[in-house]
């Protein structure tokens, strides 16, 4: 059973989430999709590709503002590396609804050679707006996939989609097992009614109402019994972020998968995050000592943030933390990773994950 996305076909129907910053970089993305899935790039905080080698200026080793934090030249050069890699093969790029110049970085990830555009991170209402205005030419040759975690946003989303000549490609619904910001305010996370199992019956209803298109179930999965249970619910594919990031090819530094692999279940937190949505990671040195204080914003990363403020109030910044993670630097990084995280155990290749669950 293949997954087909708009105009791509993907031979599996196996999906690497996004993860930002720098864990699913070309080298991940491009071998998944090598190997039959589907390769998603993160877009954020590329500027820390390749030790800033694409930043223009750089504050205390940061890079400063938002183009050089979502550098398009550093993203340029990830799609390239990823296509060394894939060849033709479908690749996906993630760009979270909040960042900073959300319109410049999908016009940058069109022009690096993206095939789809994946959204989650608040509701991409303009997204396809913004795709018709740039691909005039290339009619659908963009797909677009949102990432919801109920009908009511999906419907939401298709309503605003459509204005605009288009809808959702294939939907990807994420439940609250999953790494890193959560679709569901804290309280709310685990009721009942919000687990993945609850939440892909929604969106495949509301699915139905609009066509056809695939429908990715995100969060928690971690074998093949997991992947069958929920293809039996009506999810068409299934997206894995964790897993994937705990490969031989994942981008982030040995150090970081190494964090990973030595989590046991109750290292595993939901924190707040200047996001605005809490998220889930590891009880590193960071976490523990969390308490507000004054943050100086160096990146303009995201939106609700509000240069700083939001950082100040939770008591880090997403883009130092999470930038320091994937360098694997234990004191001040932020580990982000699923809920089923303690059952990995070594590091294993691409190839290996999508054998056993294709
Ligand atoms: C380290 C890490 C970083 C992530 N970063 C992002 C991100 O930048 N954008 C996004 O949409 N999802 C992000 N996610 C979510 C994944 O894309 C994926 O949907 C999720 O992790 C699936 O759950 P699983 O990890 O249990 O497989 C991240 C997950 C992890 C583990």
């Amino acid at each position: 059973m293949s997954l087909k996305i708009g105009k791509y076909e993907i031979k599996y129907p196996i999906v690497q989430g996004g993860m930002g910053v720098g864990v699913s970089w070309g080298n991940l993305a491009g071998t998944v999709s090598a190997a039959g899935g589907l390769g998603t790039i993160s877009s954020v905080g590329t500027g820390y590709y390749d030790n800033c080698r694409f930043v223009k200026k750089l504050v205390e080793g940061r890079p400063l503002g938002v183009e050089n934090t979502h550098s398009r030249e550093a993203l340029i050069e990830i799609f390239k590396n990823a296509r060394k890699i894939c060849g033709d093969a479908p690749l996906a790029c993630n760009i979270l609804h909040v960042i900073t110049d959300y319109k410049r970085v999908v016009i940058d990830a069109i022009d690096a050679g993206a095939n789809i555009i994946v959204t989650g991170a608040g509701l991409p209402t303009d997204l396809a707006k913004i795709v018709a205005e740039k691909c005039k030419d290339m009619a659908n040759d963009v797909a677009i996939v949102p990432i919801v975690s109920s009908g009511k946003a999906l419907k939401v989303i298709s309503r605003f989609w459509q204005r605009a000549g288009r809808l959702p490609d294939a939907i990807i619904v994420e439940g609250p097992l999953s790494g890193g910001h959560q679709g569901a305010k804290e309280e709310d996370l685990f009721k009942p009614e919000h687990s993945l199992e609850s939440i892909l019956v929604d969106v495949v209803a509301e699915r139905d109402k609009w066509g056809t298109m695939p429908v990715i179930a995100a969060g928690g999965i971690w074998d093949k019994a997991d992947v069958d249970r929920i293809m039996a619910l009506g999810a068409d594919a299934v997206q894995l972020g964790t897993r994937f990031a705990l490969t031989y090819e994942g981008d982030a530094s040995d150090e970081f998968k190494q964090v990973l692999l030595d989590a046991n279940e109750e290292d595993i937190k939901i924190v707040k995050s200047p996001v605005g949505y809490p998220a889930r990671a590891l009880n590193t040195p960071l976490i523990k000592n969390l308490e507000p204080r004054k943050i100086l914003c160096r990146s303009n990363c995201i939106v609700p943030c509000n240069h700083g403020v939001g950082a100040t109030e939770v008591g880090y910044c997403i883009a130092d933390s999470l930038g320091d993670g994937v360098l694997g630097k234990l004191e001040n990084g932020l580990f982000f990773c699923g809920a089923n995280v303690y059952k990995a155990k070594k590091l294993q290749h691409v190839q290996e994950i999508i054998d056993e669950l294709k």
